[in-house]
């Protein structure tokens, strides 16, 4: 069986989802599940794009093993240079260089002409050559461009040493069988097709990413590439777990396979849904809450008669049944660091303490300790950013007219309190926030589900908010609803801080200024 390697861009095209911005340690945590996952490329970034995504490039790079690391750039020596100094410590390192190819984004976007976009491409791949020796050459809006063009700049950039050939469907305008065409007629028409990879790129505008994807599969392509949940630009990329999962299901049709571990895909979904802070929809093909869910009494009657009856893939398939009590209060510190390293979290014995700390305190408040817990506990210690951080509150009133009263610790050491009036629990927390940190945040968007099961389940907020017309995720959990909002949106708070790299001080004088 044909196997279809997949390149993960979760971290870079997924990155550039309205409102995602990802922490160094929170990228690294990604890129580490996606080995579990058994991707064989992660596109860590784009380093040149500033300090913070180049810093998390490198880290990825160095610390990351059992995939390729994947950096980004445009054909120019600038990005190529910045993507060498970020993964050349790579245990396998590629570089992914693109140049638009479509009459529009030629005109319009670059103003050149066809000649000399073939020469930078040429000379660009060239010159990447001098440092890596994995070059994957994107032609941007493929999909819009001219299939002649298309042969003809990628026969060069093959002479000049690209060995993996991208066809981006980059404004998801392609319809299955014209993208699955464009593979075809490639891998005929163009005279040196044999010395490269080909690799599929779709983006979801008409809903098609994942029929696209597996129309190129369809027609030979060697690679893959999607985000997990679908995240992406616009309405997102391929979900990968659907590509996936098609492959495995109907493999009698498609007789390809992947390298993907399927079982990694439940947590997978769940990790980088809860990072990014982009909600899955129930009715999400593989990683949605209602994807194996049987409603109707026909189909529960029939379910309970022959599960295949209305049952396609097993939800064990994809890793559904793992979210079992694991822990009560009389386990042992030795349970929990099993589990823990079940889970895939190898922490330092400092780091365990301090988790164990936080489970018991958990089971004070909580009866049964699910995984979903656990990661709670660790998601908490590994990705704070304590540049404010929450120390103490105190809500009064009800849901028209309330007061809350909150302790914060600010960025250099201090802590201070304050109060202030809101109408309702959360906006009187949100009003208090603002008021301590002087800075006005402008909440876009508020919502909360529970994680794990029961009424004492954790209560977990993601909020996006406005600060100088760009927008920031925030999330926080606890047992209290209240206090997760608080959380979630000194989160919000801290992300602008680490992102900005400024001081307390100069951020309120940048939101007087805006
Ligand atoms: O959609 C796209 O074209 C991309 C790159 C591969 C250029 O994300
Ligand atoms: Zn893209």
């Amino acid at each position: 069986m044909r196997v279809i390697k997949i390149l993960d861009t979760t971290l870079r095209d997924g990155e550039q989802s309205a409102g995602v911005n990802l922490n160094t340690n929170e990228k690294r945590e990604i890129a580490k599940q996606l080995v579990r996952l058994g991707v064989d490329a992660i596109e860590a970034g784009f380093p040149i794009a500033s300090p913070g995504d180049f810093q998390a490039v490198k880290t990825i790079a160095e610390e990351v093993k059992g995939a390729t690391i994947v950096g980004f750039a445009r054909a120019t020596k600038g990005d190529i240079d910045a993507v060498y100094e970020a993964i050349k410590h790579a245990e396998q390192a590629r570089i992914h260089l693109f140049i638009a190819t479509s009459p529009i984004h030629m005109k319009y976007k670059l103003r050149k002409s066809p000649e000399e976009v073939v020469e930078i491409a040429v000379e660009m791949v060239k010159y990447a050559k001098k440092y890596f020796q994995e070059i994957q050459f994107s032609a941007e809006d493929a999909g819009r461009s001219d299939l002649e063009f298309l042969a003809r700049i990628t026969k060069e950039v093959i002479d000049a040493g690209a060995k993996i050939i991208n066809i981006p469907d980059t404004v998801g305008y392609m319809m299955p069988r014209e993208y699955g065409y464009m593979f075809k007629y490639l891998k005929e028409k163009v005279p040196n097709s044999h010395k490269a990879l080909f690799s599929a790129h779709c983006h979801d505008d008409l809903g098609l990413a994942v029929a696209n994807t597996l129309a190129a599969i369809e027609n030979g392509v060697d690679q893959v590439e999607g985000t997990i949940n679908g995240i992406g630009e616009r309405a997102g990329n391929a979900a990968l777990e659907e590509v996936a999962v098609a492959l495995y299901t109907r493999k009698d049709y498609y007789q390809a396979t992947t390298n993907m571990n399927l079982e990694q895909i439940a947590r997978s979904s769940k990790l980088i849904s809860k990072l990014t802070g982009m909600i899955v929809p129930g009715n999400k093909a593989i990683v949605g809450a209602n994807a194996f869910a049987h409603e109707s009494g026909i189909h529960q009657d029939g379910v309970l008669k022959e599960r295949t009856t209305y049952e396609i893939i097993r939800p064990e398939l994809v890793g559904y049944s793992s979210n079992k009590l694991v822990l009560g209060k009389h386990s042992g510190r030795h349970a929990f660091k099993e589990r823990l390293m079940a889970l895939g979290y190898a922490l330092s014995d400092e780091q365990i303490n301090i988790a164990f700390q936080k489970f018991k305190e958990l089971t004070m408040k909580k009866k049964e300790i699910f995984d979903d817990d656990l990661l709670m506990i660790i998601d908490e210690q590994q990705f704070k950013q304590n540049a404010f951080e929450l120390e103490y509150f105190h809500i009064s009133g009800d849901n028209s007219i309330s007061t809350a009263m909150l302790r914060i610790k600010l960025p250099n050491g201090e802590s201070k309190e304050e109060a202030a009036h809101g109408e309702g629990l959360v906006d009187s927390v949100y009003n208090t926030i603002d008021r301590i940190s002087g800075i006005h945040l402008k909440l876009k968007d508020y919502q909360i589900k529970s994680e794990g099961y029961g009424r004492d389940a954790v209560g977990s907020v993601h909020v996006k908010v406005e600060y100088n017309g760009e927008l920031y995720n925030g999330r926080g959990m606890s047992t209290n609803v209240i206090e997760a909002s608080a959380k979630a949106y000194i989160d919000a708070l801290n992300r602008i801080y680490v992102k900005h790299g400024l001081t307390h001080q100069e951020l309120k004088k940048q939101e007087i200024s805006s």
